[in-house]
C-alpha cells in the first residue's frame, strides 16, 4: 500500500518537474500568458487577420496572445461590396464567428476609403456619379455593413486616410472629395451612428507623428467634434520603423490627441527594420541584405520598448493597440515600399515564437 502510494507520488512529482521545465524553457505560448494578459489592466491588444489565418496554425497563437481582431481586408468596401446589388459576406462572417466562439472583440475596418474600392462606386452609366448618388451609395453601404454587425463590432474605422500628405494641402483630392467635397466625412460618421448608436466611431490615418500631418488630423477631428458629428476617437495607424518615431515625437503626438478628449487607438502597429520610406520604389543594390541581423533586432527592440512605455503612460487615452499582421512569416511590409524585400516588423518570428522585442514589451 505504502509502496503504491510512493510510486504514485513519484509519478506526479516527475510529471510536474517535466511540465515546469517545459514552461521555463519554452515560449510565451507554453507559459500560457499572452500580450492581452500582460496588458489586461491597460488596453485590449489586437491583431489584423484574414479568415485563412484563423483556420491555420496561427489560430492558437492568436487565441493565446490577443483579445481583439481587425479584419485585414474582409470588410473593406471592395471585398465586401463587389457589385452595387451584391455583398460578399463569407470572409467577414467567418471572422465574426471565430471572434464570437473565442470571446474576442472586433474592430471594424473600414467604411469609407479611397483605396480598395469596388469598380462601380464612382461611376453611373459611364459617367462620374453625382454627389447625391454617391452619398446615397455611401449610406446604403454603411447602413448595410454596420447594421449586419450591430452590437457585435464594438468600434469602426469610419473614414480612413482622408488627409493629404502634401504639406500645403488639407484633404486628399480623392474621388470622394472631388465629388462630394468635405461633407462626405461627416455623412459617413452620421450614417454609421444611425446604423449602430452603440459603436465607437474612429477617424483613422497614418503618418500621424509628422507634426504637419498631425496638425491636419487634429484639425479635422476637432472640427467634427465641435460640429457635434458622432466621432469618438482617432486611430493612429502606427506604421513605424527603426528610425521613427522618436520618444519626443510620439509623446507629443499622444499628448496632443489626449488633450482633445477623444479616445485614441493604435490601429495598425508594426515597426519595420528598415529606415522609414513613405513611397513605393524599385529594389536597389543596397536592399540585398534582407537578413534579420542582431543590429536590426536591437534597433527595433528599442522602438517597441519606447512605444509601449508611452502607451502605458497614456493609458487613460489609449484604449486599444492592434498589430498589423501576426508574425514575421508574412507582413504587407514584405512588399512595401520595396517589393520582395523581406521585413521583420512584428513581435513574433517566422515560427510564431516571441522575439526579444516581445519580452521588452511585456517587461514592466
Ligand atoms: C493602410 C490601411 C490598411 C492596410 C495598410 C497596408 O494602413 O488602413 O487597411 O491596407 O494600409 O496593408
Amino acid at each position: 500500500m505504502v509502496n503504491r502510494f510512493l510510486s504514485i507520488a513519484c509519478f506526479f512529482l516527475l510529471l510536474s518537474c517535466h511540465t515546469n521545465k517545459k514552461v521555463q524553457g519554452g515560449s510565451a505560448v507554453n507559459s500560457g500568458k499572452g500580450l492581452k494578459d500582460y496588458y489586461a489592466a491597460y488596453f485590449p491588444v489586437g491583431v489584423a487577420v484574414s479568415p485563412y489565418a484563423l483556420r491555420s496554425a496561427d489560430a492558437d497563437l492568436i487565441r493565446q496572445q490577443f483579445n481583439s481582431l481587425t479584419p485585414e481586408n474582409a470588410m473593406k468596401m471592395g471585398p465586401i461590396h463587389p457589385q452595387e446589388e451584391r455583398y460578399f459576406w463569407r470572409d467577414a462572417d467567418s471572422i465574426m464567428a471565430w471572434a464570437d466562439r473565442n470571446g474576442v472583440r472586433v474592430r471594424g475596418h473600414n467604411l469609407c476609403w479611397h483605396n480598395q474600392v469596388p469598380n462601380w462606386l464612382f461611376t453611373y452609366n459611364g459617367n462620374t456619379v453625382s454627389k447625391e448618388m454617391l452619398l446615397h451609395r455611401l449610406k446604403d453601404h454603411i447602413s448595410t455593413v454596420v447594421g449586419r454587425y450591430k452590437g457585435k463590432i464594438y468600434a469602426w474605422d469610419v473614414v480612413n486616410e482622408a488627409i493629404s500628405d502634401k504639406p500645403d494641402e488639407y484633404l486628399r483630392p480623392s474621388p470622394w472629395y472631388q465629388i462630394c467635397g468635405e461633407e462626405y466625412i461627416e455623412k459617413a460618421f452620421q450614417y454609421a451612428h444611425e446604423a449602430d448608436p452603440q459603436a465607437l466611431l474612429f477617424y483613422n490615418d497614418y503618418n500621424e507623428i509628422s507634426p504637419v500631418k498631425r496638425d491636419k488630423i487634429y484639425r479635422l477631428v476637432k472640427s467634427l467634434k465641435d460640429k457635434g458629428v458622432p466621432i469618438h476617437g482617432v486611430g493612429l495607424q502606427a506604421h513605424w520603423a527603426v528610425n521613427e518615431p522618436s520618444r519626443g515625437q510620439l509623446d507629443s503626438t499622444l499628448r496632443r490627441f489626449a488633450d482633445l478628449g477623444l479616445k485614441v487607438q493604435i490601429t495598425e502597429l508594426d515597426i519595420s527594420v528598415y529606415p522609414k520610406e513613405h513611397t513605393a520604389r524599385a529594389r536597389r543594390a543596397e536592399d540585398a541584405d534582407t537578413s534579420f541581423t542582431p543590429q536590426k533586432e536591437e534597433q527595433q527592440l528599442e522602438v517597441y520598448k519606447m512605444a509601449f512605455e508611452l502607451f502605458r503612460k497614456y493609458r487613460k487615452t489609449v484604449s486599444g493597440v492592434t498589430f498589423w499582421n501576426i508574425s514575421d512569416r508574412s507582413s504587407w511590409l514584405d512588399n512595401f515600399p520595396v517589393r520582395g524585400r523581406k521585413d521583420y516588423p512584428l513581435l513574433f518570428d517566422r515560427n510564431g515564437k516571441p522575439k526579444r522585442a516581445y519580452w521588452e514589451v511585456v517587461k514592466f
